[in-house]
């Protein structure tokens, strides 16, 4: 078989770049390890920049967004006693969209199956080759056959654990890495959001945020240890773990409920450089992690795939080929800058094992400066509803 661009991956950075493509005549086919109910069975964050909204416009799959997301002007911040908003709308004059991460790869997958676009599920030992080369290609096995696939470039949107990375020679690859020594235990529940915008919380019991997808569908979060499993949180501890950790007044009002869904993600933070080598080009997940505290995960995949998009269409409109020579430049400038905002949000909130009496009056400090200072509140809102691209 061939192709023009072989993608591997079918979470949101693969599908949204095959069907931009798709929309300027630019044949691809998808490889996805999983099944289809298996990706969107994953629950991941839910707030979106306009940056990823307008992609989605562009791919023409924003439709059901339009009609069923929410727009948020702001965010509530609090850290033991203090408690302030964050304005993005009056700050910045744009605003974010809370629409879950599953239905924008639900709505992609619509629209890559409405135009018989080519995904082969349960795509086995995908292997890369000569990707540094003129005539690349991808080898992969579904049920126990080999295929091949001839293309002209291979997008790695294979996610952290992919084999796209790994294809890059250690000669040329430099990974840059930090663990956090906590985790998140996230809760989605059947029942009201406790407050009409998130809540981000520092307390002496540990960080917690307050999050949504509907009017009836909410999603809670509680920094935890890494030894922990879901198994230890009963509902009932969960709640009670949440409620000491937020404000009295949304404590009070909480609706709490069974969960739907609990799991644990560990936090990190991880940038691999170059993204692009030869033919390959790695986007999202592949290339790097952040932390989820700036809701940057979905965001930066996304700024990968404008900068990927751009670059192949130029290639194939125009015969140019200095934007897929920039993608790697380009992509990493912004990424570094999400790396750092999640980084510095993190580190505002959470507790660490080894916070002395001066570094929690330094964590203290620096809350109080962003709720004191116009400019600081300024930036922090520049960074959360999206860089330009
Ligand atoms: N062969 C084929 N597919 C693979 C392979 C492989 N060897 N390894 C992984 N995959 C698939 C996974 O099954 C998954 O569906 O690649 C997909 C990668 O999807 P994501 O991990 O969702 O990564 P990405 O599309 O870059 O999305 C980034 O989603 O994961 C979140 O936090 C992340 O919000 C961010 C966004
Ligand atoms: C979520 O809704 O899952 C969510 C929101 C904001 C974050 C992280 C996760 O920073």
């Amino acid at each position: 078989m061939r192709t023009q661009v072989a993608i591997i991956g079918g979470g949101p950075s693969g599908l949204l770049l095959s069907q931009l493509l798709h929309r300027k005549g630019i044949e691809s086919v998808v490889l996805e390890r999983k099944t289809k109910d298996y990706v969107l069975g994953r629950i991941r964050a839910g707030i979106l920049e306009t940056g990823f909204v307008d992609l989605m416009r562009e791919a023409g799959v924003s439709d059901r967004m339009e009609k069923e997301s929410f727009i948020h002007d702001g965010t509530v911040i609090t850290y033991e006693d203090t408690q302030f908003g964050i304005n993005f709308s009056e700050l910045t004059g744009k605003h974010v969209v809370v629409y879950g991460q599953t239905e924008v790869t639900r709505d992609l997958y619509d629209a890559r199956e409405a135009m018989d676009g080519k995904i082969v599920f349960n795509s086995e030992n995908v292997g890369i080759h000569d990707a540094d080369g003129d005539a690349p290609y991808v080898t992969y096995s579904v049920e126990g056959t080999e295929h091949r696939l001839d293309c002209d470039f291979i997008a790695g949107c294979d996610g952290f654990h992919g084999v796209s990375r790994q294809t890059i020679p250690l000669t040329v690859r430099k990974e840059y890495e930090k663990l956090y020594p906590f985790g998140w235990l996230g809760v989605l529940s059947e029942t009201p959001p406790v407050h009409e915008e998130l809540i981000y919380s520092g307390s002496d019991r540990g960080f917690a945020l307050c999050s949504m997808r509907n009017e009836n569908l909410s999603r809670y979060y509680i920094q935890c240890s890494l030894s922990d499993s879901p198994d230890d949180w009963t509902d009932a501890a969960f709640w009670e773990e949440l409620k000491r950790r937020i404000p009295d007044e949304f404590a009070d009002q909480l609706v709490t409920g069974d969960s739907i869904e609990k799991s644990i993600a560990p936090l990190r933070s991880f940038v691999t450089e170059p993204m692009r080598w030869g033919r390959l080009f790695l986007c999202g997940d592949a290339a790097h992690i952040v932390p989820p505290t700036g809701a940057k995960g979905l965001n930066t995949a996304a700024s990968d795939i404008h900068y990927l998009y751009n670059g192949l269409r130029q290639f194939y409109e125009d015969g140019e080929s200095e934007g897929i020579d920039r993608y790697s430049e380009k992509a990493l400038a912004r990424i570094w800058k999400a790396e750092r905002f999640s980084w510095s949000t993190t580190n505002l909130l959470h507790r660490f094992p080894k916070q002395n009496a001066f570094d929690l009056k330094m964590q203290q400090a620096d809350v109080n400066f962003l709720r004191d200072n116009r400019e600081a509140q300024s930036v922090f809102a520049q960074n959360y509803v999206g860089l330009p691209y």
